[in-house]
Order: C-alpha cells, then structure tokens, then sequence
C-alpha cells in the first residue's frame, strides 16, 4: 500500500451526522481545526465548502495536502495547534468563519505507525508526540516523573484505577534500566492487572494518560474550543467529536457556560452516539460522542 494510500486514511467518524449540522454548501467557509488525513474535510469540499485545515502532525497534513489537492484553493492547510487557531487563521486574513470542526484524538495513521509510539500492540519508541517537534516524549515521563505525580497523570487523564499499582511498577523497573518500549511499559502494566480477561487491554488507560500529558490536550481543547466560537459568525455552528468523557466534560461545560451567557445554542441536548451499522463497519467510532452548537443569529435577550 503506497503513502497516500486509503489503508493509511482515517474513516471519518459519524460523517452524516457532521455534515447535517455543518452545512458547507454554497462555498461556507469550515474550519477543520484536526483535519488529520481530511476525511471529513474531503466531504465537506465535495458539497461545495471552503475549507481551512489544522493538524499538530506534519505527516497527516502532508497526507491531506496530497487527498485535497483537486479542491485547488477552496482548501488551505496549516500546521497549527488549534490551542492558537485565532493567530492562524488571523495570519491567512480570516476573521470569522461559518462552521468549526474538532475530531479529537489521534487518526488511524498515528496509531498504525509504532516509530509514534501511540500503540500498545507494536514494538515502538515511548514516544507519543502528535507534533514531533513537541517538547515532551512518553518516555521523558515515564521516566522521570516522581512515582506520586506518575500516579496523578494516571489517575486524573487515564481515570485508570491501578494508578498507584502501576506508577510503583514502573518506578520499581526504571530504577534497573529506563523503559524504552511500548511494548515493554505495556507488559508492566499488564502484570499490575488482576489475571483474566479484560474488557480492554490493561494497558489502554496508560496510555490514553499519558498522551493526554504529552500533548497537554485537555487545556488545547479548552484554549481552542473557546477560540472557535469567538471566531463563529452569527449562525456559525460548532461541532466536536470526542472520544473520552474528559474530552466530552470539558465541551459539555463549555457549551453551558457559554448557553448560559447567552452566546450559544446547545442543538444536541445530548451528545449524539454513532448508529450500530456504523460502529459495526468501523469499531473505532463506538466510544464517539459529537455535541453540537450554534452561535445565535441575533443577540438573545
Ligand atoms: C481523529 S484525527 C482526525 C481525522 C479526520 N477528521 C479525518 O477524517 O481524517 C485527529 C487529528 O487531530 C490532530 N490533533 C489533535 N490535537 C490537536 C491539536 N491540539 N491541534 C491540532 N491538531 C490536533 C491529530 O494530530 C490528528 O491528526
């Protein structure tokens, strides 16, 4: 399978769903602030929007640039973090946009590549960075964080509840060499699991913690879900997917404050799930849960 080729391509999650809250018709102008390999931008570009994409990842822009090329210069690529999408699209002469999409999370490219380190089941460096030029690696923390803040990370970003057991494990083996695999921290945290089979693998919640960590995402999301309704003209409307209930907390909060304030209409009273057929057809999308709303069209009195 070449580069460019669908196997490295992420099926876009809930894409219907999207797509009938966005309305791109008519050559609005959407921000996909993760446009990852632009599934979900493709669509949008085909019903006749406007597209300007972010992603953290060089490589799945440059995956994105290639799918994207035929829309010409309806589309714009940028490599942002969407913590500092104002600045962005203020640096391509972009004020105000008609539709913002956030798609959380990391894309079946980053996980189906073990040099990024995101995959417990292949052999690959601690590394977990969505940019590489970030400054902090997996293994950075892994190894150097105090057992007790390990035990936070743990606990707070993976809600894992061997937290304890598994920041003594890792301490206990980094004193003799630094763990340097994937596979080697997954085999640590495996023996901290009672024996047996496990609705997930044992090591999935480490990992989500210290991603989370590693791209700092939670406060990105927060930074960046605030800009992107400042920068939503009236009857703009805001979508996120989000893959865990951190992610899903910190949109819902936002949506009610901001409710609340009278700045936004929440049009998902609750967060919307895939179909079966869907999840059937692509297991990744059974924990996704989109939330939507708009900016009001004339001030709310
Ligand atoms: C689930 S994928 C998006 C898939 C895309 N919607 C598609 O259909 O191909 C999520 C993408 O968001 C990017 N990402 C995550 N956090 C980001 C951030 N703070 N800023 C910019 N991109 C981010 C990741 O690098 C990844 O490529």
């Amino acid at each position: 399978m070449s580069e460019t080729g669908s196997a490295a391509w992420h099926e876009p999650v809930m894409l219907g769903e999207v797509l009938s809250f966005l309305r791109p018709e008519g050559g609005k102008l959407i921000l996909d602030a993760t446009v990852g390999t632009g599934g979900h931008a493709e669509a949008i570009l085909v019903r006749g929007g406007r597209l300007v994409g972010l992603d953290r990842d060089p490589e799945a822009l440059e995956l994105a640039r290639r799918r994207l090329s035929r829309f010409g210069e309806r589309t714009l690529l940028v490599h942002a973090n969407f913590r500092n999408l104002r600045e962005a699209l203020s640096r391509l002469g972009i004020k105000q946009v008609d539709g913002v999409l956030f798609d959380l999370g990391i894309s079946s490219l980053q996980l189906s590549r073990p040099a990024r380190g995101f995959s417990f089941r292949e052999e690959g460096p601690l590394d977990m960075r969505m940019d590489p030029g970030g400054p902090l690696t997996a293994a950075e923390l892994v190894n150097r964080l105090p057992e007790e803040e390990l035990a936070r990370v743990l606990r707070q970003y993976g809600e894992e509840r061997y937290a304890r057991r598994i920041a003594r494990a890792i301490a206990r083996a980094r004193e003799k060499a630094p763990i340097r695999s994937t596979t080697e921290l997954a085999r640590i945290v495996t023996h901290c699991y009672p024996p047996g089979r496990h609705r997930i693998h044992p090591a999935t919640r480490t990992f989500q913690a210290l991603r989370i960590a590693v791209n700092d995402e939670l406060s990105a999301l927060e930074e960046g879900l605030a800009q992107a309704i400042d920068v939503l003209r009236p009857g703009g409307v805001v979508c996120v997917l989000s893959f865990h209930s951190l992610e899903d907390r910190i949109v819902k909060n936002m949506f009610r404050r901001k409710a609340a304030q009278r700045n936004l209409e929440i049009l998902t009273k609750k967060p919307l799930r895939p179909r079966p057929e869907e999840v059937e057809r692509n297991p990744k999308a059974r924990s996704a849960k989109l939330r939507a709303a708009r900016v009001p069209e004339v001030a709310l009195s």
